[in-house]
C-alpha cells in the first residue's frame, strides 16, 4: 500500500510502499502528483536506477524534457541529465554544483520553466552533500503586509546569468545561448494545482524588477531574499544511495551544501518535468 508521510518540517513528504515500476499507472500517478504539489517535494527511497528506468519513473509527474546544456545529457536516454558534484582533488570544483550552492529555483530563464525536477542518487559522498529546500507559499505569506502590496502585479527579468548572482553559470555553447534570451516573470505566482501564492525568486538569474530603478530594485530583491534564507522555511534533505527526490519548481527553491569529502564521487541523474508559464 502507497502511503505519503509528511516529514514534519514546513515541506515535503515521504512516498512509502511504492513498487516504482508501478509509478506510471493512473492511480498511483495520480497520488504522486498531488503529494508533489501539496508538500511541494516528495523522497522517494529504493535502489539506483539507470538512466531508462529513471526517465519512465519521471514520467509519473509528467512529461520529461531535455535540460539546456548539451554536454550533461545522457547518451540514450537525452531526458536524463548525469551531474558530477564530486568535488576534485586538484582543489577545483564542479561549477554545477558551485553554482547550485545558493539558494535557486530551476530554470527560470525559460519562459516555460520545468515544473519540477527529479534528482536521483547514483554515488553520494560518505558525508555531507544534503540538499536544502525552502517552502516559498510560506515565505510569501510570511512577508510583512506593506511588502505584498509593493510586489502584488511586479514582474521581474530573469536571466541566464546576472551580476546579482554570487556565482557566474556554466558557459553555453552559441546554440544554447540563442535558446537563452532574457525573460519576464511575475514576482507572485499562483500554484496552478492548489491556486495557493508562492514568492517566484531565484537569487541566480533575477536580475531586476520591471519599471524600479537598479537600486531599488535590487534593495527589494535583498529584502524578499533575506525572507527565504531564513531557516524556519527550510527542510534539507540527507540523501541515501538510490533515493528519489523530486521537488516542485514552481513553489520552492533548492541549494546543494558543499561540504563533503574532496575526491568522494556524488552523482546524481536528474529529470526535468515539462512546466506552464508563470502566471
Ligand atoms: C539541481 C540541483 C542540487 C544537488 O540538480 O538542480 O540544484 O543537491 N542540485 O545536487
Ligand atoms: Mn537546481
Amino acid at each position: 500500500m502507497i502511503e505519503v508521510v509528511p516529514l514534519g518540517g514546513p515541506l515535503g513528504a515521504r512516498v512509502e510502499g511504492l513498487d516504482r515500476r508501478m509509478a506510471n499507472e493512473s492511480a498511483i500517478a495520480k497520488i504522486l502528483t498531488r503529494a508533489l504539489a501539496e508538500h511541494l517535494l516528495v523522497v522517494i527511497p529504493g535502489a539506483p536506477m539507470t538512466p531508462a528506468e529513471t526517465r519512465d519513473f519521471a514520467a509519473a509527474f509528467g512529461k520529461p524534457q531535455t535540460q539546456l546544456l548539451r554536454y550533461k545529457r545522457s547518451g540514450a536516454v537525452p531526458e536524463v541529465s548525469v551531474m558530477v558534484s564530486t568535488l576534485m582533488a586538484d582543489g577545483t570544483t564542479d561549477k554545477t554544483a558551485i553554482r547550485a550552492e545558493d539558494w535557486h529555483t530551476d530554470d527560470s530563464y525559460f519562459a516555460m520553466p520545468a515544473k519540477a525536477t527529479l534528482l536521483h542518487s547514483i554515488e553520494i559522498p560518505s558525508h555531507g552533500g544534503s540538499t536544502w529546500f525552502c517552502n516559498m507559499h510560506s515565505v510569501y505569506e510570511a512577508l510583512p503586509e506593506a511588502t505584498r502590496k509593493r510586489i502584488e502585479g511586479r514582474r521581474a527579468i530573469h536571466g541566464y546569468d546576472t551580476p546579482r548572482a554570487r556565482n557566474r553559470p556554466s558557459p553555453r555553447t552559441s546554440e544554447e545561448i540563442a535558446e537563452t534570451p532574457d525573460v519576464e516573470h511575475p514576482l507572485v505566482r499562483t500554484h496552478p494545482e492548489t491556486g495557493r501564492k508562492a514568492l517566484y525568486l531565484n537569487p541566480n538569474r533575477l536580475d531586476r524588477i520591471v519599471g524600479l530603478e537598479r537600486a531599488e530594485s535590487d534593495a527589494l530583491l535583498d529584502e524578499l531574499a533575506d525572507e527565504a534564507r531564513k531557516p524556519r522555511h527550510h527542510f534539507g534533505h540527507v540523501w541515501n544511495k538510490g533515493d528519489i527526490v523530486v521537488w516542485d519548481n514552481r513553489a520552492t527553491m533548492h541549494r546543494v551544501m558543499i561540504d563533503y569529502p574532496l575526491g568522494e564521487k556524488r552523482i546524481m541523474q536528474r529529470v526535468l518535468i515539462e512546466g506552464d508559464r508563470p502566471v
